[in-house]
């Protein structure tokens, strides 16, 4: 019944959906195996390396779609080079009241205050044990209960969890959802925090003999010194990578009739400006062996090709795929392999850093 249903619904047709309802339904889309969009072709000169992982391609899913490790092996098929599930927070949590997303249609843009609704940590770890005979990149993105009383606690028991059966972990200390979270980008905080969750990868690394990479998520509202305090800290401690950003909380140059003074943090076509200059910078401040995954308004070959020529090793999108459905992962990898053919290049990464001085010397 939902099958056929979904066959006959196109892109208008789930628009005329609440926002939330058309994820739902996708998610059971991708869940019943529907085939939904074609796998692209191979391409030899988009896999890389990157903290030790071998990537496919470097294009990903963003967290915040698959919050509770339903669906990675269908988006994989979808031609992602890796996925990104979560964010997930120790305890099950419902998030904030609906509606809690909203389309601004005109701008391609997307408001959300989900405020962390997922299913909890053992949920998510027993689904992902159930596929962990698998191939493909999945990472954990981990957080905090909004309750909580000792966030650093919550960061803590997420890299225990999930640190043996992630490809790599994402410390998600920038959703605009949870009063109080993006604090913990500050340095004192920020370095108690890292000092806690390397400490903890470290002990069970020692165990197993692999050490699961930690990569950073920030946010695009940051300015150059807390930047620099940022990248200080990612250094002192050994992070491995830093997410470059999270949703926004400015509304600038907006042009959708509806929407755009709803809370939450905003994501789509306008936040891709920001979020590459905070990408450059900090690929800047962080030099060449730190791993950075550029994210934020990224909907097309071009895009996804910019973030990287401004420092980023990977590129991650989610609301792209709202607006232009599931063969979006497939239509952008083609047309990286044509920038390829085009620049005569044998590695996507000989793009990295080639406008990385441009992007980062705009101002923030
Ligand atoms: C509906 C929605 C939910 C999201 N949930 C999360 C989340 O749980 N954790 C997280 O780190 N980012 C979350 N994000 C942020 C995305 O991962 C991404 O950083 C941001 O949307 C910018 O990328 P985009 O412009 O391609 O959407 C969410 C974004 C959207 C639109």
């Amino acid at each position: 019944m939902i099958l056929g249903l979904l066959e006959s619904l196109g892109r208008r047709a789930l628009f005329q959906l609440d926002p939330e309802t058309a994820h739902g339904l996708s998610i059971k889309a991708l869940k019943a195996g529907l085939p939904v969009a074609l796998s692209p072709r191979h391409d030899e000169r988009l896999r890389t390396s990157v903290a030790g992982l071998d990537f496919d391609n470097p294009l990903g899913m963003a967290a915040g779609y698959d919050k509770n490790a339903e669906v990675p092996d269908a988006l994989l098929t979808l031609g992602f080079g890796f996925v990104e599930v979560g964010t997930l927070t120790p305890l099950p949590q419902v998030g904030n009241p609906k509606p809690r997303i909203f389309r601004l249609e005109r701008d391609e843009a997307v408001i959300n205050r989900l405020g962390f609704n997922n299913m909890g940590h053992e949920a998510a770890e027993r689904r992902l044990a159930g596929r962990s005979h698998r191939a493909g990149i999945v990472g954990v993105n981990i957080g905090a209960n909004k309750d909580s009383a000792e966030r650093i606690d919550d960061y803590e028991l997420g890299v225990r969890r999930f640190a043996r059966i992630a490809s790599y972990l994402t410390i998600n200390i920038s959703s605009p959802n949870t009063a109080g979270l993006r604090d913990m980008q500050a340095r004192e905080q920020l370095s108690e925090l890292l000092a806690r969750v390397v400490g903890a990868r470290n002990a069970l690394s020692s165990d197993e003999g692999r050490t699961t990479p930690l990569f950073l998520k920030i946010a695009p509202d940051l300015y150059e010194a807390d930047l620099e305090d940022i990248a200080a800290e990612m250094k002192a401690h050994a992070i491995d990578g830093a997410i470059v950003s999270n949703t926004t909380l400015s509304r600038q140059g907006l042009s959708s009739a509806k929407h755009t003074e709803e809370a939450g943090g905003l994501s789509g076509k306008p936040l891709f400006e920001r979020s590459t200059i905070v990408l450059a910078k900090m690929r800047k401040l962080l030099g060449p062996e730190t791993a950075l995954i550029g994210v934020g308004g990224v909907g097309s070959a071009e895009t996804a090709v910019e973030k990287i020529r401004a420092g980023a090793d990977l590129v991650q999108l989610y609301t792209g795929i709202i607006y232009a459905g599931p063969a979006l992962p497939g239509r952008i990898l083609n047309g990286m392999s044509r920038i390829m053919e085009t620049e005569k290049l044998a590695s996507i990464g000989m793009l990295r850093d080639t406008r990385r001085d441009y992007w980062s010397a705009k101002p923030l």
